[in-house]
């Protein structure tokens, strides 16, 4: 069986369209838009972010799925780990379902990206759960934390309570990494210092070139939110208080807002 399967053999029921960014952006450009024009789904900024993490409730359940079958000589306890993981995402995917239901949309009403897949291709378990769980994951608490606010600013409790019980999951999977991380490396530091290069990767693709925000910094872009505007963050904000309970550093939150390659080890 093949190992780190490439990201058009998930299997997706045949009326999904899962494709890769670069054709995504090719397909942008052959109409003539700029990568920045907004796609017609995104004229509706909650549909098109429950779908884009819908998706990656998916490819985060099929990832830890994969870490699990990949790495059969891992201890059993890091594969008990990811099992369980498989279980907590696919209740993500459910709840997820359900939130892009209640918004008015569905899983697959948009094309599916495979950014989130390609973080997948680490032939280290060390290296796959630093980038997945500590850099992804991570990365989803930051996106929670901004959508309760949303939903919060909404006065929305539906979305508010059901993102915030899917963060509490989030945030012992990034624990979970950064557990394996450290264990699968213990005497080797050359092989955490490649674990962390890997999650650095991650961190920097989702940098977008720059930083993360703190919260009290971000700046505000209206968005059209069903038939209101609402206020949102226009870049990726940083769940400080989701993160530290996530057993990130200050030094490693510091080092994602200003946008530094590295990450401390830990
Ligand atoms: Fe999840
Ligand atoms: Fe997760």
């Amino acid at each position: 069986m093949q190992r780190m399967i490439a990201v058009d053999k998930l299997a997706r029921p045949e009326d999904h369209i899962l494709l890769r960014s670069d054709r995504v952006r090719n397909a942008r450009a052959e109409q003539g838009l700029t990568p920045n024009s907004p796609m017609p789904y995104e004229d509706d900024f909650l549909k098109s972010r429950m779908h884009g993490i819908c998706a990656g409730e998916f490819q985060a359940m099929e990832a830890a799925g994969r870490t699990l079958y990949d790495f059969p000589d891992a201890p059993w306890e890091f594969q008990l780990d990811m099992a369980r993981q498989v279980w907590d995402e696919s209740r993500h995917a459910e709840i997820y379902m359900k939130l892009l239901e209640y918004v008015g949309s569905y899983y697959g009403e948009f094309p599916e990206g495979e950014v989130l897949w390609s973080c997948t291709q680490a032939e280290d378990p060390a290296a796959r759960v630093a980038g997945i769980n500590r850099g992804l994951e991570g990365l989803a608490c930051d996106v929670f934390e901004q959508l309760i606010r949303l939903a919060q600013n909404m006065g929305d409790e539906v979305i508010e309570r059901a993102v915030d019980y899917v963060l509490a999951d989030e945030i012992t999977h990034v624990r979970m990494g950064s557990k394996w991380m450290r264990k699968l490396t213990e005497g080797d530091p050359e092989r955490l210092k490649r674990a962390q290069a890997f999650q650095d990767s991650i961190d920097d693709i989702f940098n977008f070139g720059n930083g993360r925000t703190f919260v009290e910094n971000a700046e505000h872009v209206k968005q059209r939110v069903g038939d209101k505007e609402f206020e949102i963050d226009r870049s990726i904000t940083i769940a400080r208080e989701a993160r530290l309970l996530a057993g990130f550093t200050e030094e490693e939150i510091d080092r994602l807002v200003k946008g530094f390659r590295k990450s401390a080890a830990y």
